[in-house]
């Protein structure tokens, strides 16, 4: 039986559509919001954007057979943060060899441009990616490769004040805002005009490494010294140890946005240490003051950015707009409101901070039109498919039946690494050949073996393309 789900394949064959027919209203360009923790993707549906499910931790880990996992929670051999190693040229170790950071950026870029060719049922080549605002041209040099690499034609890359700017969308007249974006791992802040015709960028300043990872590792060092304190242990050298606490830390910290007092439950650190440790909202918030006065220093520094070029000064200001998980800390916002004399109500958190960058990234995508294929260099296929051949294969799509493998059918099957613009086609055409007869289908035939075999041989990408699109066309004329 299949399972049919909107936006998919299968289900548009059930509305009639050719398989090649790209879906309605769907613009085919796509918004990535590239986080230092969590990963998303919008599209526009022709009248509003759409996030497409299952946002994806920014994790790269691997499963019990070797094979690369992408969005995993973090276990202990996962590579996380990516985003902050970019531009850099320090080897990441992980699956008992070194990767480029873009190798690790370009596997969840594969797997979102996968995500999203799997809620759309159709190829997906264009994408308007984030960027920290703060990021250099080495930072946006490596993850226009890392997008190479998934086979993305980068339309733009775009920062993320700007990107919640277009999000947040503008008032029936212009006005000044501060955009505060702290997330995960990086910290972004802008002075910006938005108005109903533009959007005007009047100041900017931010940090590759401040954000919500340090705000958790503040309390694993605190955690450390209270078990120092009490079991007279030093445990900060076990990496093992350190993840179970920073894990612990993360949920806590949410938990202070909210409440006033928590506990990080830490039972069986070792075999003789299992501990409690209390932790108020107060104590955190003299922990993460140094940080928090470092991104005021930051607005501070946009602020005379904006003065100097466009003489616009605090007092202009009418209200900060705030992006980023981090923005939830209330101690955040109340500083805010203080650092700018306005009251709490202008200090606007009325959209959720998780979804604004990659909703205007989904908006900017919009502008551009997609491309029929992967522009860059065809030779970058070759390094597409090996780091594809590297990750476990996704779930099997419910759409796609997956006939047994018949024996004697003489048909290799779609290998795993099978683009994933082309899959369902080759999986249904697999399965309708494996069960005719050899002499049926032979234009079909044809397409198929060809199709197959040039990916086994890792054919430069013009050639598959076509064949893929021949295997399509063949399909639906049988
Ligand atoms: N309720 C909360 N209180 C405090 N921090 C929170 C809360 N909810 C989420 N966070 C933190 O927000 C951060 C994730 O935010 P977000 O998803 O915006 O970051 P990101 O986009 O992945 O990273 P970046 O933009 O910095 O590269 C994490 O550090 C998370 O712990
Ligand atoms: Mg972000």
């Amino acid at each position: 039986m299949l399972v049919w789900r909107p936006g998919t394949t299968a289900h548009r064959r059930s509305q009639g559509a050719a398989l090649t027919e790209p879906l309605s209203a769907f613009h085919l360009v796509i918004g990535i919001d590239l986080g230092t923790t969590s990963c998303a993707v919008s599209v526009w549906d022709g009248s509003k954007i759409v996030i497409i499910p299952g946002i994806v931790a920014s994790t790269v880990g691997q499963n019990q057979a070797g094979q690369v996992v992408v969005g995993q929670p973090v276990a202990e051999s996962a590579v996380a943060g990516v985003k902050r190693e970019l531009g850099g040229d320090k080897p990441i170790r992980f699956r008992g060899r070194t990767y480029h950071p873009r190798e690790i950026c370009a596997f969840l870029l594969i797997e979102l441009k996968r995500q999203a060719e799997a809620f759309l049922g159709v190829p997906v080549h264009d994408a308007v990616i984030t960027v920290s605002a703060a990021a250099g041209e080495p930072q946006r040099r490596a993850l226009r490769e890392a997008a190479g690499l998934a086979q993305l034609n980068v339309r733009r890359l775009l920062d993320d004040p700007v990107a919640a700017a277009v999000a947040w969308g503008a008032d029936e007249r212009v006005r000044t805002y501060a955009i505060y974006d702290l997330g995960g791992g990086t910290f972004d802040t802008s002075i910006v005009r938005i108005g109903p015709d533009a959007i005007e960028v009047l100041g900017t300043a931010g940090d590759l490494h401040l954000g919500g990872d340090d705000f958790d590792e503040l309390i694993v060092e605190y955690a450390l010294r209270q078990i120092r304190l009490r079991h007279h242990v030093d445990l900060g050298q076990d990496e093992r140890i350190r993840q179970r606490i920073r894990r612990e830390a993360e949920i806590r910290k949410r938990e202070l946005a909210t409440a006033e007092s928590t506990t990080l439950e830490l039972p069986q650190l070792t075999a003789t240490v299992s501990t409690s440790i209390p932790l108020t909202r107060r104590a955190f918030e003299a922990m993460i003051e140094p940080d928090v006065q470092r991104s005021l220093d930051h607005v501070t520094a946009a602020l005379a950015a904006a003065e100097a070029v466009h003489g616009v000064g605090r007092g202009e200001v009418e209200q900060v707009l705030l992006a980023g998980g981090s923005t939830r800390v209330p101690w955040i916002r109340d500083r805010l409101a203080g650092y700018f004399g306005l009251a709490p109500g202008d200090i606007r958190a009325d959209l959720d901070p998780d979804e604004l960058n990659v909703r205007g990234a989904g908006l900017i995508a919009q502008e551009y039109d997609p491309a029929p294929l992967f522009e860059g260099s065809p030779g970058l296929l070759s390094a597409n498919l090996r780091l594809r051949a590297e990750m476990a294969d996704p779930a099997a799509d419910p759409v796609v039946p997956v006939p047994p493998a018949s024996a004697g059918s003489g048909l290799p099957r779609p290998p795993a690494e099978t683009p994933a613009d082309f899959r369902p086609v080759a999986e249904l055409t697999h399965s309708l050949l494996a069960g005719s007869p050899a002499g049926e289908h032979a234009a079909l035939r044809t397409a198929y073996t060809a199709f197959v075999a040039a990916i086994l041989a890792a054919a430069p990408d013009a050639s598959l393309a076509e064949l893929g699109s021949a295997l399509a066309a063949e399909y639906d004329r049988r």
